[in-house]
């Protein structure tokens, strides 16, 4: 079976600038793999450029097996990748049931959009609760995981996170990545840019090591967490 994900040679950036180069990387049904780096290493054009927000110049990108480099952000979505940025998404001034509906516009199939709402208030129940409630006035943690609800409506097979855990509070980072695995688990495909580096390569399968728009090491994310280099430059080991 193909991979949910496979990038080759993909190579994307902004004007003149090629930012991306050279990525090869593939993301299977029930895989997390993240992508660390440091600031400016290019981890969010990574995101951006598979999501056709930059424009990409070289290389393919098959989704199952399709090509999907040519296809529009929305084409994109409607195929089954969900893109969640690095900045918030959501909108504070609607409520958190109309941010859900917002995230279902394509799905028109109302018996269909009333199961996976069912299921996705299941998977949150601090939304389920809340439904009435401002989007704007949940804590940051909470709206990140809004988001992510909003993504599950479009029943995506690749679910592609910036930096989820940004801002967040320690024990709200955990419930994101444990909301990520659950993700997983329901045999979803998660590309994740992280720098919260030790607890997301924890809650990841896979990782990869990005310098100067380029992936330098793709590993086991339990070997990445022990490997002394990546230690020391990524997490802040001495
Ligand atoms: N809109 C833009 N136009 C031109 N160059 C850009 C634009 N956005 C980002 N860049 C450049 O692309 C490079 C990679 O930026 P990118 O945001 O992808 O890095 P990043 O790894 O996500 O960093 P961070 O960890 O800070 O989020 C940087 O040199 C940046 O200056
Ligand atoms: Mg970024």
């Amino acid at each position: 079976m193909s991979a949910t994900l496979r990038l080759e040679n993909f190579g994307a950036g902004y004007g003149a600038r090629l930012i991306i180069e050279d990525v090869s990387l593939e993301v299977n049904a029930g895989e997390i793999v993240t992508v660390i780096g440091h600031n400016g290493a290019g981890k969010s054009t990574l995101l951006r450029g598979l999501f056709n927000l930059v424009p990409i110049r070289q290389g393919r990108v098959l989704l199952k097996g399709q090509p999907v480099e040519h296809l529009a952000s929305d084409r994109l979505l409607t195929a089954g990748i969900a893109f969640i940025p690095q900045h918030r998404s959501i909108f504070p001034r609607l409520t958190i049931a109309e941010n859900l509906r917002m995230g279902a516009y394509t799905v028109r199939d109302p018996g269909i959009l009333a199961e996976r709402m069912a299921g996705v208030l299941r998977l949150f129940p601090i939304l389920q609760n809340r439904l009435g409630q401002l989007a704007g006035l949940m804590s940051g943690g909470e709206q990140r995981m809004l988001e992510i609800a909003r993504t599950l409506l479009q029943d995506p097979s690749l679910i592609m996170l910036d930096e989820p855990s940004i801002g967040l509070a320690p024990r709200m980072v955990d419930t994101v990545f444990d909301t990520v695995r659950l993700l997983r688990d329901q045999g979803k495909a998660v590309l994740m840019v992280e720098q919260n580096v030790r607890k997301a390569l924890s809650a990841s399968d896979r990782g990869a090591v990005m310098e100067l728009g380029s992936l330098r090491l793709i590993d086991q994310a339990r070997h990445l967490i022990d490997d002394e280099r990546v230690a020391r430059l990524y997490m802040g080991r001495r």
